[in-house]
């Protein structure tokens, strides 16, 4: 079970949802099912507009990702990350803070969203 907080000043109060991880939903999916208002444009990774930020939280490990090859170019190109942070987060196999919604495929943790 995915426990997803959307955390946002574009919002009147935080909201707490809950997903099946696994079912291969993104995030950015779950977030409209629930009207959050992510900004999004191509929903295929390649403009960068639903960018996140992802805290996990919990006293779990965050799971670790991998990212694609598309969503760490646009993160790249957005200066979220740096290619010294993707190879420092691929080497140690942890999540970066920032996502992409249209990327972000659900996992078995609770996250707090903010953007
Ligand atoms: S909507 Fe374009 S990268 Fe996610």
């Amino acid at each position: 079970m995915a426990n997803i907080t959307f955390s946002s000043p574009a919002m009147k109060k935080d909201l707490t949802v809950y997903a099946v991880a696994g079912d291969r939903r993104t995030l950015l999916s779950v977030a409209q099912e629930h009207q959050v208002p992510i900004h999004y444009e191509c929903e295929n990774g390649e403009c960068g507009s639903c960018v996140v930020e992802v805290l996990v939280l919990g006293s779990g490990k965050p799971k670790g990702v991998h990212l694609t090859e598309k969503e760490k170019t646009v993160l790249v190109l957005n200066g979220k990350l740096s290619k010294e942070d993707i190879e420092h987060m691929e080497l140690n196999d942890i999540a970066p803070k920032w996502r992409l919604a249209c990327q972000y495929m659900l996992l078995d943790e609770e996250v707090l969203v903010k953007f």
